[in-house]
């Protein structure tokens, strides 16, 4: 199926999806749920012997990154526990007319995904972002058993790879003198601007050291700086979820752009254990002889979000409305960027309590017309080993983004 067809396709027959939430005239549709995730082995007796031999333990794989390009998602599953065969996987989008649970399939081959090698292939996909020339950028924390015994077995990488021939383009180790001790390499976003994508940059978030890593394609060069922006906020580091507490004190992590316009275009950002969204044009981050003497560059962009005001990951349509995760919420909220930042001006685009749990990666695709994908994951319940197998706890969602907001102080019209 093309992908136009497919657009429309999503579009006419999401009344068919299991799960189809309306509150007005909002919605989110669920195109994949799963209460554990399975992979798409060679062979039934090798589905088996990994099964047997602990190299697949179901219970501990979770799904964390979205991308979508054409007739096909990606969703990456960290291998923070033991038992993850695969680190990377794509799921075909032709055809799919219901909600289904398919078995992930390892991405680009099986022969990515063997953690004894010696680094030349993926150990721990966290997230991807795909540029508008086809090419998805791949961020690999290098480290294993993350949520058990730590083990940094390789070093945190940048991947580029094709999504026309299937084929890796190039691989980057993050070099050792921006990766510190106990960082945590979290989040990845691409900058592309002219058509065809020569002047790319990609910005890395390290959550846990509050760090921002730059990355030049045209030359391979990486710089990373810090700003006191990027630190969490103590209250909102306590996070309550459908009864469970704990305690998060993430930093740098939500980081989307605003509109291009004369030679340069804002990164709006935010910790994720924080209510307050902040921004800095990129003219300053993509110049390494600036970022460290602009402390004055990175700005408040408003109000705050208010109590319960986490966002995981955020992106921004081609309208110029923001989409992002209120994690604490079950909830998609939304900005429209030619609004000041003001918590009258930030609307709710999609809620439900049972299947927005958790709402963890946030893409907007590069089709026309354009959808909203978000994964979610109910990461808190995974952490504390309390994801219960008989429910759904994992689901690759999606929204029509001018549909979503219609009605809500996000749209263009409500002035
Ligand atoms: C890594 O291992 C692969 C497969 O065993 C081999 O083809 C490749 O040359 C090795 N790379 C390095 C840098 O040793
Ligand atoms: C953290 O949240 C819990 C649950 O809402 C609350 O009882 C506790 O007082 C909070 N701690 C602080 C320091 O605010
Ligand atoms: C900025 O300053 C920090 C601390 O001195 C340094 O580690 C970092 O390399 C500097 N970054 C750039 C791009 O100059």
């Amino acid at each position: 199926m093309c992908s136009g067809c497919l657009a429309l396709a999503l579009a006419t027959i999401s009344d068919c999806y299991e799960e189809n939430y309306q509150t007005g005239d909002k919605s989110i549709n669920t195109l994949f749920r799963w209460k554990q995730i399975d992979y798409d082995f060679p062979s039934e007796e090798e589905h088996r012997a990994a099964l047997e031999s602990g190299a697949f333990i179901p219970l501990n794989v979770i799904p964390l990154g979205i991308e979508r390009w054409k007739d096909r998602v990606f969703v990456s599953t960290p291998r923070w526990k033991s038992g993850v065969p695969a680190t990377l996987s794509a799921l075909a989008l032709d055809g799919i007319t219901t909600t289904s649970s398919p078995p992930l399939q390892p991405y680009p081959s099986w022969d990515w995904h063997n953690s004894d090698s010696n680094c030349s292939t993926f150990t721990s996909v966290f997230r991807m972002n795909i540029d508008h020339c086809g090419t998805m950028w791949v961020l690999d924390s290098g480290q294993v058993d993350a949520f058990e015994t730590p083990r940094q077995l390789c070093p945190p990488s940048l991947t580029a790879i094709d999504l026309t021939t299937d084929t890796v383009i190039v691989k980057y180790n993050i070099p050792e003198q921006f990766v510190l001790q106990n960082s945590l390499i979290t989040n990845i976003l691409v900058d592309s601007r002219d058509a065809q994508c020569r002047d790319l940059h990609v910005y890395i978030a390290d959550a846990w050291r509050f760090g921002l890593i730059v990355f030049r394609a045209s030359d391979g060069a990486f710089w990373r700086f810090s700003h006191y922006t990027f630190y969490p906020e103590p209250l909102l580091s306590n996070y309550t979820l459908h009864g469970l507490n704990y305690q998060w004190s993430d930093g740098l992590f939500g980081m989307s752009l605003g509109k291009y316009h004369q030679g340069d275009r804002p990164l709006y950002y935010h910790a994720m254990s924080s209510s307050t969204e902040f921004f800095v044009m990129t003219s300053v981050i993509r110049d390494p002889s600036r970022v460290n003497d602009s402390v004055g560059e990175f700005k408040l962009l408003g109000e705050h979000r208010g109590p319960d005001g986490q966002v995981s990951a955020a992106a921004v349509d081609r309208n110029g409305v923001m989409f992002y995760n209120l994690i604490s919420r079950d909830s998609i909220g939304c900005w429209n960027t030619r609004k000041p930042y003001l918590e009258s001006n930030l609307g709710v685009a999609a809620h439900d309590d049972r299947s927005l749990v958790f709402p963890n990666d946030l893409r907007i695709d590069h089709d026309v017309p354009q959808y909203v994908w978000v994964i979610t994951n109910r990461l808190p319940m995974f952490q504390f080993n309390l994801i219960n197998p008989e429910e759904y706890n994992y689901r690759v969602m999606f929204l029509d983004p001018a549909k979503a907001v219609q009605g809500t102080v996000c749209d263009s019209d409500t002035i």
